[in-house]
């Protein structure tokens, strides 16, 4: 090593000594023990079960379970990062309700650009008329401190979750989709048949009438076709959601299925009488004097 290289870097040890000596404390602190000790802090009082705050006439649980947000995915992450309104205790700039799940949710827009360019061409994104409200927020799907990758099995958005976090708001469609051989498979832990993201996307969703929604009548057949390679013919073309009731969509399969179950009653009826009928001839026959 030169003269030269041994003086600068004698230098450049120096300097930083010297800075991390006149730097107000807690500089050189890097940013993971700072987030943590913020954290903390907030965790100190909102890590209590019992804190709760009065809202709307309604009680509102302000606690926050450590154990779930350390794991999720932003566990290392400071609170304020999506809680930007408060900056001190008492909060003099606490949200509450509506407010808060708007103010939130644009945090997670600042920061997730990609997946919102996507959102925005979604029905969820589009403003509800009657609530005034977008149809479903980022964490209405994510959920809120319990916010995981979707390989994690507790994750909302995981293959086998999703048909419970798409039925908060869509109750009558998860009853429909419940019989379903899809459904069959997808709630008891399967992951090669279809959930609802599997059909609809999952930030892109539209309702079948729009042009580009994968379940258009155009876009449907290449959907089935991600996972069924040679679709039979107007295979696409069922009705996908409907419920087994005597009228409407789901009438054939409702008396394709009362048809079937009194054809297996009647036919397993029919073979007892006559099981029974040869019984009591050989009970007969046993209990003739002469038989063995
Ligand atoms: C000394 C206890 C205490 C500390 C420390 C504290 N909070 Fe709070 N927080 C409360 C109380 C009590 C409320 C109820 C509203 C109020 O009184 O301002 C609240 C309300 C909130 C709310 C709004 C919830 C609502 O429904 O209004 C958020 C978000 C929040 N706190 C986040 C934080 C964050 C982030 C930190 C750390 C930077 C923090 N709090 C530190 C006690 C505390
Ligand atoms: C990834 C963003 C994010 C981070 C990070 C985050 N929160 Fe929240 N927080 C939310 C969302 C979303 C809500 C729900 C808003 C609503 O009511 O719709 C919320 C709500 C709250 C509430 C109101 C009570 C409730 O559960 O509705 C409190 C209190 C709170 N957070 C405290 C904290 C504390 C303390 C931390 C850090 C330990 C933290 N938050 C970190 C997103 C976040
Ligand atoms: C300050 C920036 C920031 C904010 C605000 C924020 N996130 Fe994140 N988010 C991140 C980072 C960083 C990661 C980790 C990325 C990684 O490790 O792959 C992440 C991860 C995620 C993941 C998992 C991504 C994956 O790879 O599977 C989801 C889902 C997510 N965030 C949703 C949200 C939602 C919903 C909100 C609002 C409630 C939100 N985020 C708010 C920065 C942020
Ligand atoms: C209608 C429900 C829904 C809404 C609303 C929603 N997401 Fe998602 N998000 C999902 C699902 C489901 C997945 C998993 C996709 C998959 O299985 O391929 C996901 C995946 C993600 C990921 C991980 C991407 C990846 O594949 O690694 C991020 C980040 C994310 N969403 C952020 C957001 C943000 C930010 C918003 C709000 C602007 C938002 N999401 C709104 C359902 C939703
Ligand atoms: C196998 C593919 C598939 C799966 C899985 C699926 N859908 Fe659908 N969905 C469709 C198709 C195709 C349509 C178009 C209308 C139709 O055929 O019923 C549709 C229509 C819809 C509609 C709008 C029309 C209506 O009937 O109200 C909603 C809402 C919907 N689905 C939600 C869901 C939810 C929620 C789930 C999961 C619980 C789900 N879907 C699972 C394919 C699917
Ligand atoms: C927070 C509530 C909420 C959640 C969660 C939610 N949605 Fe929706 N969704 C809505 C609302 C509200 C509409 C608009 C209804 C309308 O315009 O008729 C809608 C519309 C739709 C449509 C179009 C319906 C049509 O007839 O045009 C489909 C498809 C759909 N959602 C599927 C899903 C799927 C799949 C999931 C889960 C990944 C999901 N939604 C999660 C509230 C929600
Ligand atoms: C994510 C992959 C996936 C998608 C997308 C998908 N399916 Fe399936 N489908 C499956 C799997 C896997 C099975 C076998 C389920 C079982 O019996 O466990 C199946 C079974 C079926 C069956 C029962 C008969 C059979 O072949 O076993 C029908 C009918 C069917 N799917 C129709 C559709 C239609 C119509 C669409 C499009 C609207 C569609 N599927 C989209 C994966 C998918």
């Amino acid at each position: 090593m030169g003269k030269n290289k041994v003086r600068l870097m004698f230098m450049i040890a120096i300097t930083i000594t010297v800075v991390l000596l006149i730097a107000p404390p807690g500089f050189a602190e890097d940013l993971l023990q700072k987030s943590a000790r913020i954290n903390e802090a907030c965790l100190r009082c909102h890590g209590a079960q019992g804190l709760k705050t009065k809202f709307d006439g309604k009680t509102v649980s302000l606690w926050v379970d450590e154990e779930k947000y350390k794991n999720s995915m932003h566990g290392t992450m400071p609170c304020i990062y999506c809680h930007t309104n408060i900056t001190d205790y008492p909060h003099n700039n606490a949200l509450t309700g509506a407010a808060l799940t708007a103010q939130v949710n644009s945090e997670c827009r600042r920061c997730h650009k990609d997946m919102t360019a996507v959102y925005v061409k979604g029905i969820h994104s589009r403003i509800n008329p009657e609530k005034g409200r977008q149809n479903a927020y980022c964490s209405d799907c994510h959920g809120i401190h319990n916010i995981y990758k979707k390989e994690v099995a507790a994750a909302t958005i995981n293959h086998n979750q999703v048909p419970h976090t798409c039925a908060k708001c869509h109750e009558e469609i998860m009853h429909e989709y419940e019989l379903d051989f899809h459904a069959k498979s997808v709630l008891l832990g399967g992951k090669e048949a279809a959930s609802c993201v599997s059909c609809h996307g999952s930030h892109d969703i539209l309702g079948p009438e729009e042009k580009t929604s994968m379940v258009s009548k155009e876009n449907t057949p290449k959907t089935c076709a991600k996972c069924h390679l040679y679709p039979l013919e107007n295979f696409a073309n069922g009705k996908m959601h409907y419920s087994l009731e005597p009228t409407g969509d789901g009438a054939v399969s409702f008396w394709t299925l009362i048809f079937f179950t009194w054809l297996t009653i009647g036919t397993v009826g029919f073979v007892m009488v006559l099981m029974l009928i040869e019984l009591r001839r050989k009970w007969i026959n046993a209990s003739k004097p002469d038989s063995h």
